[in-house]
């Protein structure tokens, strides 16, 4: 990893593509950190390449050393099912990030297009990068386009991931030996889903990842383009088995279709859900929900009903603080747990 990423630090921080709030501020700053950061083009092309543009004078401001002045050290997420991919090309063509990451595809033999067209688009520049949920969608993508990188998403993600899948606990050991058992061992795991800090991180090294993807704690960093009611809801919760909940309605109620059936969101719950749970019609949930939309800020919380897609470790995440200081302390506090096991175990 460390000799395509040469600024990226090990273990390897990663910021997740989060549609709307992971921009090029955010992406920039994990890269300057040593992470990798991916900036979110979702389903909407539109401004990527303005976005794309927006992180090249970032960088431009103040280089980072060691980086192929030819490449972006960026990544851009899709989400496959809604994304055009010649206007996606374009964007690639005309910036070559460093990375891409695909999700969601209608289905999964989707993405070998998508991976040779951007393979060939930029000469193996461009690594790929595909978050999938479950062991057999691992062997699945493995096999169809041997991508660069494999992120695997357990159930406590926030935002998107599948209705149905495992903890990474489980699921990344299990997609590790499957991959091995296939002959395709070689392609590095990246774990995503409830972790925070730098306690999950170690753990995931230890489950067999190269690196971590955060995208609730990220949530919290100065650089997400966020609303203050949503970060300080993202503050506030704690417990998050408790407080979040897998569902479809927050998407129903943003009006978002096109989501294949077997995703739904993590987020935070509140009154939308609770009322929907409870059988209001999505009709008169609709229509709270837009009024909430006029309130701004205290639209969100416990008591309110916009949005807050967050994951399960969301009771972990205290306070705002720069992406760089995120990347450092998780990175830090790593190597520090990894030590002191190490440590206490040799005591025994
Ligand atoms: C608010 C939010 C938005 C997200 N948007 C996207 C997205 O646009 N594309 C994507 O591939 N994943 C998206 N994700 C999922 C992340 O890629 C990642 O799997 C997840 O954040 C990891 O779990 P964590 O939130 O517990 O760190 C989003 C997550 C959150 C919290």
């Amino acid at each position: 990893m460390n000799l395509a990423y040469p600024w990226v630090r090990n273990p390897i921080i990663v910021s997740a593509p989060m549609r709307l709030i992971a921009l090029a501020p955010l992406a920039v700053a994990v890269a300057k950190a040593g992470g990798f950061g991916f900036l979110a083009a979702g389903t909407d092309t539109g401004d990527l390449k303005a976005e794309l543009e927006r992180a090249r004078s970032l960088l431009q401001k103040s280089p980072i050393k060691g980086v192929d002045p030819t490449t972006l050290p960026i990544g851009v997420g899709f989400i496959n099912w809604g994304t055009n991919l010649n206007l996606a090309l374009e964007a690639i063509k005309m910036h070559t990030p460093a990375a891409v990451w695909f999700f969601a595809p209608k289905q999964n033999e989707d993405l070998i297009d998508w991976t040779e067209k951007v393979r060939k688009m930029t000469g193996g520049r461009t690594k790929v990068w595909v978050q999938i949920g479950t062991v057999t969608d691992a062997l699945h993508v493995a096999q169809a386009c041997d991508p660069d990188v494999l992120v695997v998403q357990g159930a406590d993600a926030g935002g998107h991931g599948l209705a149905q899948g495992a903890g990474i606990v489980s699921l990344l050991p299990e997609v590790a030996d499957a991959l091995r058992d296939i002959g395709m061992g070689h392609i590095p795991l990246i774990a995503a889903g409830g972790i925070v800090e730098g306690r999950g991180t170690a753990a995931c090294l230890a489950l067999g990842a190269t690196g971590v993807v955060m995208g609730t704690r990220f949530l919290a960093s100065k650089e997400a383009n966020i609303t203050k009611g949503y970060q300080d809801n993202v503050i506030r919760t704690k417990d998050g088995g408790l407080s979040t909940a897998r569902t479809g309605v927050y998407d129903i109620l943003r009006g978002i279709t096109g989501w294949p059936d077997r995703y739904n969101g993590r987020g935070i719950i509140n009154q939308s859900f609770l009322d929907s749970k409870n059988g209001l019609s999505i009709e008169d949930n609709k229509t709270l929900y837009n009024e909430a939309l006029q309130k701004g800020d205290e639209g969100w919380g416990e008591n309110g009903r916009l949005t807050a897609y967050a994951g399960s470790g969301v009771g972990l995440v205290k306070e705002v603080v720069s992406a760089q200081s995120i990347v450092e302390e998780v990175r830090g506090d790593a190597m520090e747990t990894i030590s002191k096991l190490s440590q206490a175990l040799s005591k025994l």
